[in-house]
């Protein structure tokens, strides 16, 4: 058997110069759990040279119960991958590795009350499958999803989450009930302004919020971004108390390690 299926684009859409998203057919063999990435790539012949496709991680953003499969990503002018993948169109080949695996999943946390989903760019991929997750409400009485970008242009998906899901025939309930999203853009005039990091040591996340600082006893965190923000954002958990869980040892918080620039 094959450790890998072939999938054929069905949508693809570009939000910005750096940013596309794009959907495939989703073998019924696909398994995964929500927050989870596969290895993805386009098929060797399309690649210059020959041999193996070249393969990325890449989170899978639609929910585990969807019958397609959602990735969103950043366009690199000379990425190996992402300078083919951003010309892909519908009827196209993917192909996406069997093996669906990551640290950010629910199962990797401890109980508790609120979930802190901390992401930067397309380290909002593997949110938008936990946000669709019942079982994320299940687990937890609010979630708070926290997107920080550069330019407003870049808060892709912002109208799925803002008006698409609160309607939800399914969901839109829940959501409304205990989602709490808060898109934050750095370089222009925005509502929310300013880098994750410092709304969370300043406290304006939570004033504009309306929930008490970041308490371990409580809160549980997952972050998936730039390399910068993990780096800067692991010692103000730390230092306030939390935990880093892992695959068979819940914690108070999880990040995602396997991507690195792509
Ligand atoms: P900034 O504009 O201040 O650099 P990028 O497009 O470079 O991946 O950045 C996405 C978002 O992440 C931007 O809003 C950027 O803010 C922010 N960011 C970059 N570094 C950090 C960091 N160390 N902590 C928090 N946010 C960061």
């Amino acid at each position: 058997m094959s450790n890998v299926f072939e999938e054929q684009v069905l949508d693809v859409r570009h939000w910005t110069d750096t940013l596309f998203s794009f959907s495939t057919t989703r073998d019924p063999g696909c398994r995964f759990k929500s927050g989870q990435f596969v290895m993805l790539g386009l098929p060797a012949e399309g690649l210059p040279g020959e041999g193996r496709p070249l393969m990325r991680a890449y989170s899978i953003a639609s929910p585990h119960y969807a019958d397609v499969l959602d990735f969103f990503s950043i366009k690199v002018p000379n990425g190996p991958l992402t300078s083919k993948l951003q010309t892909i169109r519908p009827g196209d080949r993917i192909i996406v590795g069997r093996k669906a695996t990551g640290t950010l999943v629910i199962d990797n946390l401890k109980s508790g009350a609120t979930l802190y989903l901390l992401a930067t760019g397309t380290g909002l991929a593997p949110f938008l499958s936990t946000i669709r997750d019942p079982e994320t409400y299940e687990r937890f009485d609010k979630v708070v999803l926290v997107h920080g970008v550069r330019t407003i242009a870049e808060l892709a998906y912002r109208e799925l989450i803002e008006t698409e899901l609160p309607n939800d025939e399914f969901l839109g309930e829940l959501i409304t009930e205990k989602l709490t999203y808060y898109p934050t853009v750095t370089r222009e005039e925005f509502r929310n302004r300013g880098r994750i990091t410092h709304l969370i040591t300043s406290g304006k996340l939570f004033d504009d919020i309306g929930l008490p600082a970041l308490d371990p006893g409580r809160d549980r965190v997952m972050m998936c971004g730039s390399p910068a923000l993990l780096a800067d954002m692991t010692p103000i958990l730390e230092q306030a108390g939390f935990a880093e869980g892992n695959t068979g040892e819940p914690g108070d918080y999880v990040v995602e390690k396997a991507f690195a620039e792509r």
